[in-house]
């Protein structure tokens, strides 16, 4: 393998799903079990507010039931021993990548564990039910929101990830559908950028033509073969 100086990684939630969190589309999966227009999207949320509080509290608390896996835990070996640079991007809003050990994870999609106050628009990291109108810890209105990235909303720091791609030598995809914009173009722009890419995932996903190489399988085997593979 060539050197590589700058890595960027986008996660998605097949990195989580041996640790026991449904994905989004597979059988049977999130987007099977509700409705996306009711529970992810900022009309669905006006419209009937505690239906979308009590899915986010649901998740929340699944979360304490669930731990990191082979792959969290590879990746947080390789921000500790890489020498280069590294970006970790995920879409997911669990803590699994943390509870593994990273330490700087970008949660594009933002996060279970954080709470955005609709009244002062602050963020504070929560770890309770909100469907029971609990006060802003900073304003005191009971304004909370889930502070995750609705459909239609405006992803986070994406100065900063396109900054990452059009910069970096090699991107690695791992555990997601590439269904879901802008995630699914980053590929596109680090092969713009001269960018080495590599899929690992379970199946080809919708986007694995893309990649310059593409592993499938389940990510608890990839991403520690792949993670020994860079750090020699
Ligand atoms: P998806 O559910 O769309 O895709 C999960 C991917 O993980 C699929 O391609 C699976 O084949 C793969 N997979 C499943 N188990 C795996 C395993 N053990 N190892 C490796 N891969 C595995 O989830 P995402 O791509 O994360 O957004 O979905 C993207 C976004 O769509 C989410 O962040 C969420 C959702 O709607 C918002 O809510 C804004």
């Amino acid at each position: 393998m060539a050197e590589i100086e700058h890595i960027v990684i986008l996660t998605g939630a097949g990195i989580s799903a041996e640790s026991g969190i449904d994905t989004f589309r597979s059988a049977g999966g999130l987007w099977e079990q509700h409705k996306v227009e009711d529970v992810a999207t900022p009309e669905g949320f006006a419209r009937d507010p505690d239906l979308v509080l009590g899915f986010y509290d649901m998740r929340r608390e699944a979360l304490a039931k669930v731990e990191p896996n082979d792959a969290h835990r590879a990746l947080a070996r390789l921000e500790a021993e890489f020498s280069g640079e590294l970006l970790l991007v995920t879409q997911n809003v669990d803590d699994l990548h943390e509870r593994g050990g990273s330490n700087d994870v970008l949660h594009m999609h933002g996060e279970l564990k954080s709470a955005l106050c609709l009244a002062c628009e602050v963020r504070t990291s929560w770890d309770a039910p909100m469907l029971n109108r609990p006060p802003c810890p900073v304003c005191q209105s009971p304004s909370l929101r889930p502070d995750v990235v609705w459909f239609g909303e405006m992803p986070y720091q994406m100065e900063r990830i396109y900054a990452a791609l059009s910069d970096c030598d090699l991107f690695v995809s791992i555990g997601t559908s590439g269904a879901v914009y802008p995630a699914a173009g980053f590929v596109q722009e680090a092969r713009a950028a001269g960018a080495g890419t590599l899929e690992l995932n379970l199946e080809p996903s919708e986007g694995s033509h893309f990649f310059a190489e593409a592993r499938h399988g389940p990510a608890g085997q990839l991403v520690p073969e792949w993670v020994g593979e860079v750090l020699g």
